[in-house]
């Protein structure tokens, strides 16, 4: 089944084709970074009116990267949620019209279960259950994925997801946004323990990572530090890294499950990365992490996901609308 899927929920116009879940065979993703980045976060107002520009380019644009016309595409996948509203009506409409005109199946998919559909990409042989990490700018969650289309949310946060606290520290350090990419950059070489954050203190394995934000407000505003602190960004991602392995692994124990995945664009942090695979290697637990390319928002991970969706018969129909908030 080749799959035509679309992502508008936030600030990257996108659109794929993908083959049975798993083969890619064209991404396009145009970012508005740079639009928001003067006001230092995504504007609601100017994505959905970006999204608008640039939507029926990119979506020729992944037809011809694909060498592929409309006739070749099976159905039509599209985020509907959670997202900005705004933002995700762009996307939806469009995936609407083109279903309607060509009448091929309109496949709905969850931003969430795309992210973890990413691994689906890199991983061939990666299939349910297994316990995945998804954490994101808007989302941290550790979801148990039983099977491609059921998921049960063993852990969330209260608060701030942890790409927040990461973009909200390096803002306050004078990185630019979104500051999670910068700040992995500066940690580089820096000494991870050089400074201590607080570890919150909540029951089971949800999270806050308000006060870790506090912390590291607190320490950057006394010790008047700047975004040339190498040192401190070490830290504070080890601290985020090590208090998001820890959650990730005691669900993982209490579910005697061995095989964990990471989704969603933090995990293309390269602290995180490294020690989930060294915390993983040594309790023998199979870790798969999407490439790089598939961390952020993309729509080759939406085609994944629709792929599956369609198989357990989820075909939406014409009243299908966007929604800002929708459980997983
Ligand atoms: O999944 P995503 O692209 O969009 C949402 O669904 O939110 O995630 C964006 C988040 C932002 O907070 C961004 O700073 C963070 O992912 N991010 C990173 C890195 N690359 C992206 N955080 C830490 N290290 C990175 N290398
Ligand atoms: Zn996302």
């Amino acid at each position: 089944m080749t799959i035509l899927s679309f992502e508008t929920s936030c600030d990257e116009t996108a659109a794929a084709i993908v083959q049975n879940g798993r083969k890619v065979l064209s991404s396009v993703v145009a970012s508005q970074i740079d639009a928001h980045a003067v006001f230092g976060g995504v504007v609601p107002e100017i994505a959905g009116r970006m999204h608008m520009q640039c939507i029926a380019q990119i979506y020729q644009e992944t037809l011809a990267q694909a060498n592929l016309t409309l006739n070749d595409i099976d159905s039509i996948a599209v985020t509907h949620a959670p997202g900005l509203v705004g933002a995700l009506l762009v996307g939806l409409n469009f995936a609407k019209g083109l279903a309607y005109a060509t009448d091929k199946p309109l496949i709905a998919v969850h931003h969430l279960r795309a992210h973890v559909a990413a691994n689906y990409l890199t991983h061939s042989k990666l299939e349910p259950p297994f316990l995945c990490l998804i954490a994101s700018g808007g989302h941290t969650h550790i979801v148990h994925v039983t099977d491609y289309t059921t998921f049960t949310v063993i852990g969330k946060t209260r608060d701030d997801a942890a790409g927040e606290a990461l973009d909200k520290t390096a803002r306050m350090l004078g990185l630019p946004y979104p500051g999670g990419m910068h700040l992995d950059k500066l940690g580089q070489g820096g000494n991870p323990e050089a400074y201590t954050f607080p570890r919150p203190k909540v029951d089971g394995v949800d999270f806050s990572f308000s006060g870790l934000k506090t912390a590291a407000r607190n320490a950057i505003v006394n010790a008047q530090l700047s975004m040339r602190n190498a040192d401190f960004a070490a830290s504070f991602q080890l601290a985020v890294a090590n208090y998001l392995c820890d959650n990730t692994l005691r669900a993982a124990a209490e579910l005697h499950c061995s095989t964990i995945a990471l989704a969603g664009g933090v995990c293309a942090n390269s602290v995180l990365r490294a020690e989930m695979q060294h915390r993983c290697a040594a309790q023998q637990i199979d870790l798969f992490m999407p490439e790089l390319r598939w961390c952020g928002d993309n729509a080759a991970m939406v085609g994944a996901q629709a792929f599956y969706e369609h198989r357990a018969g989820n075909v939406a129909s014409e009243t299908l609308n966007a929604l800002p908030n929708h459980p997983m």
